[in-house]
């Protein structure tokens, strides 16, 4: 009962900050977090913790339009800063495996087993290979991505760190933040990094 009067309240207080025209937007973002964390619970591996939102996604959620070049540039630059990269110093993995990476859509959800290891779920915003005709367009075309870049160093590295953390490169982006946020491990995206650049792979056939 106390969470249901808590909820109506919140939701009350956020509307009249809309109607009464408040404009901070930190404001706002502190009213629609009360409502979500008031409308989520805790399911197996899904905690509500994860609506605590880090200073990159604060800022993006603080500037959703008209972000001022200074606060992007500073969202790529703390992003940048929190890079791993291999200790091997080795960027490239797999292909094959890395075509079964990117098309596994498995993993994070309250009702996966969090001991397997999860997806990329590229397929869902890009297209990859002429072959796998379903996909998204939420993210460019990497179909040719290696034939297009090359396969030098700095692209192997920009790729590698990409895939890591999309926030390093395009502030606010809609890529998830695969290796930062532990959804796939170094090796996955070191698999992955290789479906888009080795000439063998079928993304540049
Ligand atoms: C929820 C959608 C989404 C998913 C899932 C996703 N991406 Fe992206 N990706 C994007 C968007 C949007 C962009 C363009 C904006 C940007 O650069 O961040 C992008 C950009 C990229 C780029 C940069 C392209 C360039 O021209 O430099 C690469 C590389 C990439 N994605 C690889 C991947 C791989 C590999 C996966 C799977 C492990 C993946 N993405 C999963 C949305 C997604």
């Amino acid at each position: 009962m106390k969470n249901i009067q808590f909820t109506s309240l919140s939701i009350a207080v956020f509307a009249a900050s809309i109607s009464t025209g408040v404009a901070a937007d930190s404001v706002k973002t502190t009213q629609a977090e009360i409502v979500m964390k008031a409308s989520f619970k805790d399911r197996g591996q899904a905690k509500v913790d994860r609506l605590n939102q880090d200073e990159t996604q604060r800022l993006c959620s603080q500037y959703p339009d008209n972000r001022p070049k200074e606060i992007a540039k500073r969202i790529e630059a703390i992003n940048l800063k929190l890079m791993k990269y291999p200790a091997d110093g080795k960027l490239l993995g797999d292909w094959k495996e890395g075509e079964k990476i990117a098309q596994s859509g498995v993993g994070k959800q309250f009702s996966d087993d969090p001991a397997q290891p999860a997806g990329g779920n590229c397929y869902a915003c890009h297209q990859l290979t002429k072959e796998e005709i379903s996909f998204g367009n939420i993210g460019p075309s990497l179909y040719n991505y290696g034939k297009l870049r090359g396969n030098t160093d700095a692209i192997q590295k920009y790729t590698f760190g990409k895939i890591y953390n999309a926030e390093a490169y395009s502030a606010c982006s809609n890529m998830p933040r695969f290796g930062h946020n532990g959804i796939l491990t170094e090796a996955q995206i070191k698999n992955v990094t290789a479906l888009l650049l080795d000439p063998d792979s079928p993304v540049n056939k």
